[in-house]
């Protein structure tokens, strides 16, 4: 018998979601046992988890989702009677040039870990008492929304998504995500395994991969590279404070309704140029730059393929149940954001460099 009152798996914990994940748990459930199981990718960094690494509830191991062997092993070696699944590939550019990547993980790796937990949770009367599988999605796999000029809070668009709304996938990642879901949908179904669901918005904060646009151009401006705009960066995004993601999530985990869908996301939606415009001006000040040094950085490039126009959530069922809602207003945390990333460049460093920078330059060239 386990020395913890629950032993929860936390998959994908090394990335940048996840560890805030893990760390929230671990800091927070001292009887929980917090199993971090990572395969270490590009994304995969175990310095994000330093400050809990040596705690008594917390435990690494590395392994690959997709390998079911060893999925079913820690889950077995470990008492697990709890998942958090965040382990995916996560970027739409390296989707559109790996897609094969995408479907491994983020399909079969989901459907190993739902084997896995299905065959060593369920009861000879096929109960899964005290069990969860709770699977973080995104909201992209609900595809892409119009830009018009409507009543109301929405800026962008008088239609946001809901849990409803019906699945439209349009990039590799986001179609192996909404694939991801309907396995774990089909596994509570069918064999009654007990699930929730989330499908959260665009995350930003600490510790992000600099591929994704806010520390990628955090990391440009510093440096004086271009600034990649896609298109005419007319494109809108819902964007969320990773923190407050991490605690729905944990919200959600423990009080979640099993078989339903959560939204999660801010209420905050943005076009990609005046996200860049903001970036340029925090960065600028706090660097002690004039103001506007860095805005001829600024260049606008061929588009991404499929490029989805624009994310909005609707996340009042999580609210209505819950109580949930976002912590930090965009401006404050894109300026933590930033300030971040400028205290610990040897972060950025560390992750963009080595084996890292020959991928990233065989992929991208010297973008
Ligand atoms: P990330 O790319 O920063 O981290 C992914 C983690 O998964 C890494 O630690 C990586 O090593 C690990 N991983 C990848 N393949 C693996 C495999 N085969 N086996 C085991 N581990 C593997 O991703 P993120 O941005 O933190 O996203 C986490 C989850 O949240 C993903 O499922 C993503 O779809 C979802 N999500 C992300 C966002 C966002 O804005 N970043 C928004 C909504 C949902
Ligand atoms: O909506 C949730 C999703 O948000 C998550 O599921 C994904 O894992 C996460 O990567 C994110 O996807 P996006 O494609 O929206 O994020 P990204 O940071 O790659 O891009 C944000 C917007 O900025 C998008 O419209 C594309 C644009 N962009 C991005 C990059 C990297 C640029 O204009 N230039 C760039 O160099």
């Amino acid at each position: 018998m386990s020395d913890f009152k629950r032993n929860i798996l936390v998959t994908g914990g090394a990335g940048f979601i996840g560890s805030h994940v893990v760390r929230l748990m671990v800091k927070k459930y001292h009887d929980y046992r917090i199993v971090n199981l990572d395969k270490l990718t590009y994304a995969g960094n175990l310095a994000n988890l330093d400050d809990v690494a040596q705690s008594p509830n917390y435990c690494f191991v590395k392994a690959d989702i997709a390998d079911f062997e060893k999925v079913s092993s820690i889950i077995s070696e470990y008492q697990i009677d709890g998942i958090i699944h965040l382990a995916a590939e996560s970027h739409v550019d390296r989707s559109i040039k790996d897609p094969f990547t995408f479907a491994r993980t983020n399909v079969m790796g989901t459907l190993s870990l739902l084997e896995a937990a299905r065959r060593h949770w369920q009861s000879g009367d096929g109960d899964f008492a005290g069990k969860l599988f709770y699977h973080v999605s995104t909201d992209e796999v609900y595809g892409a929304l119009e830009l018009d000029s409507p009543e109301g809070e929405a800026p962008y668009g008088s239609e946001l998504f809901l849990e409803t709304t019906r699945y439209n996938p349009h990039s590799p990642y986001s179609a192996s995500k909404a694939s991801s879901d309907h396995f774990v949908r089909a596994y509570h179904d069918t064999y009654g395994l007990p699930v929730v669901i989330s499908n959260c918005s665009n995350n930003y904060g600490p510790n992000q991969f600099p591929e994704k646009l806010i520390p990628l151009f955090i990391n440009n401006i510093c440096h004086n590279r271009p600034l990649p705009v896609y298109g005419r960066g007319e494109n809108v995004r819902d964007w969320l404070y990773v923190e407050d993601h991490a605690e729905a999530i944990d919200l959600l985990f423990h009080n979640g309704r099993i078989g339903e869908t959560y939204n999660i996301g801010g209420f905050n939606e943005w076009k990609n140029i005046d996200i860049v415009r903001l970036l340029v001006k925090i960065v600028d000040r706090l660097l002690g730059r004039s103001e506007g040094q860095s805005d001829s950085l600024i260049t606008y490039v061929t588009d991404r393929a499929g490029h989805d126009l624009r994310y909005a959530i609707d996340s009042s069922k999580l609210a209505g149940e819950l109580g949930w809602k976002p912590s930090l207003q965009f401006e404050e945390g894109l300026e933590r954001t930033v300030r971040w990333y400028l205290d610990n460049r040897k972060w950025t460093e560390g992750v963009t460099s080595g084996d890292y920078l020959r991928y990233y330059q065989e992929m991208y060239g010297n973008r």
